[in-house]
């Protein structure tokens, strides 16, 4: 055999290994016997022994190959991967039903929908279109992960990491066969990164863990938690050996390729000949998507009809997102997730529990806010014991009627925080009396026994009426909450000083706002008492040391951690990272002219351009991403441009055309020319968040400009 018959050879085996691959890993309907891909398999590896030069790393048995690594090599997002925003699904009391009839959880169904109708609502809104075309997909129970194919052939694997930077696993992804090494394109783009998720399915887990136990090793908790053991071996060989699979199901960075829809891009993705999700549901409206519930298309109250069966992964919720692309960058997006997408939970997939409600504390928050809180029977739900659960606030308590010595279902929905869900009224202790807040508390705050005053507050988007303590500046409980935040580990990791220690520390006067921890001095700390003073227990010298220790590295840890720490309202961990980006410092911020520009409301006025440009000139790393924010919008505007054209000829060709028609067409143009007009009017301030806006900058300004924000400001300096 000639050197050309050989790579002839070659490239037929490799096709058909790849092939089978596919067939196995991905569409899970294997053609050929173990036996018959072995036998292609070894007569690659004999070809490749013949001539070397045909083991290129697109070559099936290069999927590992390389020495074990010492660390993963961080690398930062071309776009950040982001989060999904989870509906919450509220529910109402129930007087007469039994907690788990049927009714009743039809009842919750049509809450559930009630909230994805709002959804819609939300989004025709912000888009200004009657209906809105959307896909539905499962949210994968897997870890997350990027591939990055540049002209074709694998260049780069990453976890998610922060959302930012993730690890570079390139080698690890490469050994997972049903990722391919190249994808089934003729003429591939410069560079597509697909986005999804890692999984070990469901049946290949119990068949992993048994042999673990066989081994007499520690069985995994789950499949999410031994993909993401696996995917964090720095030996491919051993990645290889795991039963790892993989879906895709958006892209990331791109050049040379576009998709107009998502449905596109999942039909493309498929099309390469990367693995992609069986089930996915293009529905033409919102009523198209309650349809595929009241149809119980998604989840039934019987097992064969629910998609967690038909699917070989673990899946934690469904996903809906807007099918055009174009409106994605229209929608507004919040903290970390996109506007365009939305995750929930239909209610049969989760488990409520029931348990008795002991008693309900008050707790005082950082702002003053009160929150109650119900102290339950212990229960074990969803592979947790839970013994205490949100009752949001006072009006919640009255909707639902909640007494003490109840018995309440709780839920734990997803990572949530969990809730009671509502009363089991037929086991109501004779004799319950309705709950009264306010005597509950004897009408003051139960920290510090100051004054209380009915406020607007905001709770994640919504403005909510609580109770708030006014005893701003000396609350003790106030005090500590102000301390826990700013120590906390996405603060500045102060974590030693959390909780009981931050307690201690306002209680015995040492601290009393979070800048006195820098004052601390290692024998007063190391003899604070965590104890009672008949049964102390000290903190100790080691652990002083420690804290001390973690407060002089905080000093040098970047300003978005800092301005975090401090707690402004409306500031919270992205937003800070946002601001932190596009000033040098505190007196920066508390100058800032941006911020003045932005606080204005007049989004292309000259001053805040130039003041943007001057910061985005400062900052190479933004000023790319600023670019690149400009490059896609202004693609997208083109092509908007392009379909503005079109509809404009054929308005004016068609002068023959039905009056409908043209009525049609020119209701089209003028919704292009508004999105045109909407894009246009973002393109000067692209790369500025979204998020940063008029509200967070006269939250930023007053904040500097209050008395507090000025002592801050002073200690700061004086702090160097
Ligand atoms: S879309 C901007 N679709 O869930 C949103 N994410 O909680 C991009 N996930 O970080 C992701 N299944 O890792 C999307 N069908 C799906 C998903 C999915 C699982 C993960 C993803 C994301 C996280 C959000």
């Amino acid at each position: 055999m000639n050197a050309t018959e050989a790579r002839t050879r070659h490239a037929q085996l490799a096709a058909e290994i790849r092939a089978h691959d596919r067939a196995y890993y991905v569409e899970a309907a294997p053609r050929i016997s173990d036996f018959e891909y072995d036998r292609l398999y070894q007569e690659l590896l004999d070809l490749e022994k013949r001539f070397p030069e045909l083991a290129t790393p697109e070559s099936p048995s290069q999927r590992v190959g390389g020495q074990p690594l010492e660390a993963f090599r961080r690398v930062t997002h071309r776009l950040p991967m982001l989060s999904l925003e989870k509906i919450r699904a509220s529910d109402q009391p129930t007087k007469e039903e039994e907690p788990d009839s049927e009714k009743r959880k039809r009842r919750q169904d049509e809450n559930t929908l009630e909230e994805l109708r709002a959804f819609d609502a939300t989004l025709r809104k912000q888009l200004g279109r009657s209906a809105i075309e959307y896909v539905m997909e499962p949210k994968v129970d897997g870890v997350s992960i990027g591939a990055h194919y540049r002209r074709g052939k694998l260049e780069l694997g990453v976890t998610r990491g922060d959302g930012r930077a993730g690890d570079d696993i390139t080698a690890n992804l490469r050994a997972i066969k049903a990722i391919p090494l190249e994808l089934n394109l003729k003429d591939p783009p410069e560079l597509l990164e697909v986005r999804g998720e890692a999984y070990i399915a469901r049946a290949d887990f119990e068949k992993f863990n048994a042999r673990l136990e066989a081994a007499g090793e520690a069985p995994f908790p789950n499949a999410r938690n031994a993909t993401a053991g696996a995917l964090k071996l720095l030996d491919p060989r051993l990645v290889a050996q795991r039963p790892l699979r993989a879906v895709f199901y958006a892209v990331g960075a791109c050049e040379g390729i576009a998709f107009a829809t998502h449905a596109e891009t999942l039909e493309s993705l498929k099309k390469f000949g990367l693995p992609t999700q069986p089930e996915w549901w293009l529905c033409r409206g919102i009523d198209e998507v309650l349809e595929c519930y009241s149809r119980r298309v998604v989840c039934g109250y019987h097992e064969e009809k629910d998609l967690r069966s038909r699917v070989p992964y673990d899946i934690d919720g469904i996903v809906l997102k807007a099918n055009s692309i174009g409106d994605w960058e229209r929608l507004p997006s919040k903290a970390r997730a996109p506007g365009y997408a939305i995750v929930h939970k239909p209610i049969p997939w989760i488990t409520p529990a029931e348990t008795r409600l002991r008693a309900i504390t008050v707790q005082v928050g950082r702002t003053g806010v009160l929150t109650p809180v119900a102290e339950l029977e212990p229960v074990f739900v969803q592979g947790s014991t839970i013994a205490r659960a949100t009752l949001h606030n006072e009006e919640e308590i009255r909707r639902k009627d909640i007494r003490i010595g109840d018995t309440v279902v709780i839920r734990k929905a997803g990572m949530v925080i969990p809730e009671v869900m509502e009363v089991v009224q037929s086991r109501r202790p004779p004799g319950a009396k309705e709950f009264d807040f306010l005597a509950h508390i004897g009408n003051r705050c139960p920290a510090c026994g100051g004054p209380l005053a009915r406020e607007k507050v905001s709770a994640g988007d919504k403005q909510e009426v609580a109770w708030r303590c006014q005893n701003v500046g000396q609350c003790p409980a106030q005090k500590t909450r102000r301390i826990e935040y700013f120590a906390q580990r996405k603060a500045l990791d102060i974590e030693s000083l959390g909780g009981i220690v931050a307690e201690k520390l306002v209680d015995s006067g040492l601290v009393s706002e979070p800048l006195d921890l820098f004052a601390l001095e290692l024998a007063p700390l190391a003899a604070l008492n965590l104890g009672s003073p008949e049964e102390p227990r000290v903190f100790g010298e080691k652990n002083a040391a420690k804290a001390i220790e973690a407060l002089r590295r905080a000093r040098s840890l970047p300003l978005a951690r800092w301005l975090f720490a401090i707690g402004i309202p409306n500031v919270g961990e992205q937003i800070a990272y946002e601001l932190a980006r596009l000033h040098r410092d505190f007196q920066d911020l508390a100058d800032s002219g941006l911020l003045r520009e932005i606080q204005a409301g007049d989004k292309a006025s000259p001053a805040l351009l130039e003041e943007l440009r001057k910061r985005l000139e400062a900052n190479p790393g933004l000023r790319a991403e600023a670019e690149a924010a400009r490059q896609r919008i202004g693609g997208e505007i083109a092509r908007l441009r392009a379909e503005l054209e079109d509809a404009l000829s054929r308005i004016e060709q068609g002068a023959e055309a039905g009056a409908e028609d043209r009525a049609a067409l020119k209701k089209r143009r003028d919704s292009l020319k508004g999105r045109i007009k909407t894009l246009e009017s973002n393109l000067p301030t692209a790369g500025l968040s979204q998020e940063i806006g008029a509200v967070v900058a006269r939250s930023v300004l007053e904040y500097f400009g209050s008395a507090q924000g000025r002592t801050l400001l002073k200690r700061l300096k004086e702090l160097g």
